[in-house]
């Protein structure tokens, strides 16, 4: 067997670039690869070929095989790019594409209306001195419910409906669970630092519950807490009420009533005069006649609460509250289900 010559490398090249200037599109362009830079493709062999000569031959006809390969492996890169500018260029003269064209604009994300409204609600209470902090979600039954003066058994546990976690090895009964409120992180703050405290935990909360326009499985909480020497209820009331006029306008009025939450006390609710009839009632859906809509839970943080973490509850006072941030976006913004926060339906979240 003859193996390759100089001459019949150079006549392989010329007969492939002969080939290659005629070809046009990218089936052709990719048959003429494979034909001679393939595997089994002419040029391949020749190569291959070079192994079987003899020493001062191979030397000489290698550098020429490689070269030849470099050759045919650049002209192809030039003529594809070739090919495709000729076909760009068709296509513009002969009205396929109109180059001119704006583009598709490409389309922004927006933040989620509860995230909206949780950064306006921390904007609010970050301006009068509070930090935020963030906690766990799965909780210990400990910071849910002992710490805040809610033994196992206390009555006032039926206020939770609450989801257990199935935790590995349960000897005294079940201790772990989705937090159904931030309050927790009311002791988690308190154990962690010394006082004085101003702190707001947003996060989200769950509960054990079957739902309705008013009622989510799942839902945000935003938890406040300030403890201090000397902190009294005139500073609940006026830390609230200055909330209450940034996120719903000056002209805002409160009402505090009583109400019961087992680590507060005293304990109360918080309402703003209903915006949709001026404080009116009578007639009005969205207050249900009252006249008030109910914002939050709050309270003077109770002594025991305050005891349990190491605080002495004659040298220290506190106020805490709890609000719920999507009831709060309901309220501004008079949405009517909070089932549309987490159905995903974009037509919804568009509009925020
Ligand atoms: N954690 C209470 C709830 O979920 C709200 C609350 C917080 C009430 C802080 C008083 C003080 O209903």
């Amino acid at each position: 067997m003859t193996g390759p010559t100089s001459q019949s490398i150079h006549e392989l090249v010329q007969t492939a670039l002969d080939q290659l200037k005629d070809l046009d599109n990218a089936a052709s362009l990719d048959q003429w690869r494979v034909a001679y830079l393939g595997r089994r493709g002419h040029l391949t062999q020749v190569l291959r070929g070079i192994a079987q000569l003899d020493v001062d031959q191979r030397r000489e006809v290698g550098v020429l095989g490689n070269q030849a390969k470099r050759t045919l492996e650049e002209s192809l890169v030039q003529r594809v790019d070739e090919v495709a500018h000729a076909q760009l260029e068709k296509a513009f003269t002969g009205d396929q594409l109109d180059v001119t064209l704006p583009g598709r604009p490409s389309s922004i994300g927006r933040l989620h209306p509860t995230t909206q409204i949780i950064r306006e609600i921390c904007d609010a209470f970050n301006t009068m001195g509070f930090n935020v902090v963030e906690g766990p979600e799965v909780e210990w039954d400990h910071y849910n419910f002992e710490m805040l003066n809610i033994p196992q058994g206390h009555p006032a546990r039926d206020m939770w409906n609450t989801l257990w976690v199935d935790h590995p090895a349960p000897s005294d009964g079940r201790k772990m669970l989705m937090r159904t409120h931030t309050s927790p992180m009311q002791a988690r703050v308190m154990e962690a630092a010394g006082p004085p405290i101003r702190v707001i935990v947003p996060g989200k909360c769950y509960r054990y519950e079957a739902t309705d326009a008013t009622h989510e499985w799942h839902f945000y909480q935003v938890e406040g807490l300030a403890v201090d020497k000397g902190i009294t209820f005139a500073d609940l009331k006026g830390t609230l009420y200055e909330f209450a006029r940034r996120l719903f306008g000056d002209e805002r009025r409160v009402r505090f009533r009583c109400d019961y939450f087992p680590f507060v006390e005293p304990g109360v609710d918080m309402s703003i005069d209903c915006f949709a009839c001026h404080g009116e009632g009578t007639g009005c859906r969205v207050c249900r006649d009252s006249g008030w809509i109910e914002i939050m839970g709050a309270g003077m943080v109770h002594p025991k609460v305050l005891a349990r973490v190491g605080y002495d509850p004659n040298i220290y006072t506190g106020f805490a509250f709890g609000l719920g941030p999507e009831r709060i976006a309901m309220l501004k913004y008079g949405i009517d289900d909070i089932r549309l926060f987490y159905s995903n339906d974009l037509r919804f979240l568009r509009q925020f």
